[in-house]
């Protein structure tokens, strides 16, 4: 399968199974984007669910998260875990007060370097709520490209690491990269799940080294001890 196969592929998926109806996903801004990505880091949409639209409520901009008292940005995380997380959000929201005045950075590299936005954070941001061409790899979209391309090597060694980077980018399309990115974080926890994944109703099964291998449990390949 060639990149445009396999990204018209996973964008035909998209529009037939992929989810249009979370929370996150309707007036769609950066700041939006960021909050419920942070959230989701290590939280399962289930449960984040029933914080998101409080949060949103409460502190409607990046101003007012910038401005809240610690306590109130604190109270309003209460249950979603690893507060660290909710002290880097408003982190963030100040310097982008003070030295992006006001709006978010407008590229991965920029973003990035934001307290709490990583690589693959910093990819759905700008291609969510930017339409930026950017590649993510998350922990489900690491399993479904691990499988695609049989990756070899521990995903945890820098330079295997690099290699499914690539593989991302390469595969990311230059048009509807919002749903495009959205599409594989939904076939990483819904069809193309750590154990017993759901080949028959993938839409690049006929392109996955794991699948054609029969091997699609064995990657990504487990940390060696
Ligand atoms: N996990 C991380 N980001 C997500 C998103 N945008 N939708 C669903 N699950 C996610």
């Amino acid at each position: 399968m060639s990149p445009e196969q396999f990204n018209g592929a996973v964008l035909a998926w998209y529009d037939q199974h992929g989810r249009k109806d979370l929370p996150w996903q309707q007036g769609i801004t950066p700041y939006r984007v960021w909050v419920s990505e942070i959230m989701l880091q290590q939280t399962q949409v289930s449960t984040v669910l029933g914080y998101f639209d409080r949060f949103m409520a409460a502190l409607p901009t990046v101003k007012d998260l910038a401005e809240a008292a610690e306590d109130e940005v604190l109270h309003l995380w209460t249950g979603l875990g690893y507060y660290t997380r909710a002290r880097n959000l408003q982190k963030t929201a100040q310097i982008i007060m003070r030295e992006h005045g006001g709006e978010f950075p407008r590229s991965v590299d920029a973003l990035s370097e934001l307290p709490g936005i990583g690589r693959s954070t910093a990819g759905a941001i700008a291609s969510l709520s930017m339409g930026l061409r950017a590649p993510i790899l998350d922990g489900n979209v690491k399993r479904v490209l691990a499988r695609y391309v049989a990756q070899e090597g521990y995903p945890g060694e820098p330079k295997v690491a690099r290699q499914l980077w690539d593989v991302a980018e390469r595969l990311t399309p230059h048009e509807r990269v919002n749903h495009y990115t959205q599409a594989m974080m939904d076939l990483g926890a819904t069809l193309c799940t750590r154990s017993k994944p759901t080949c028959l109703l993938c839409p690049v099964r006929s392109g996955c080294q794991a699948h054609l291998l029969g091997l699609e449990i064995r990657y990504p390949v487990a940390k060696p001890r």
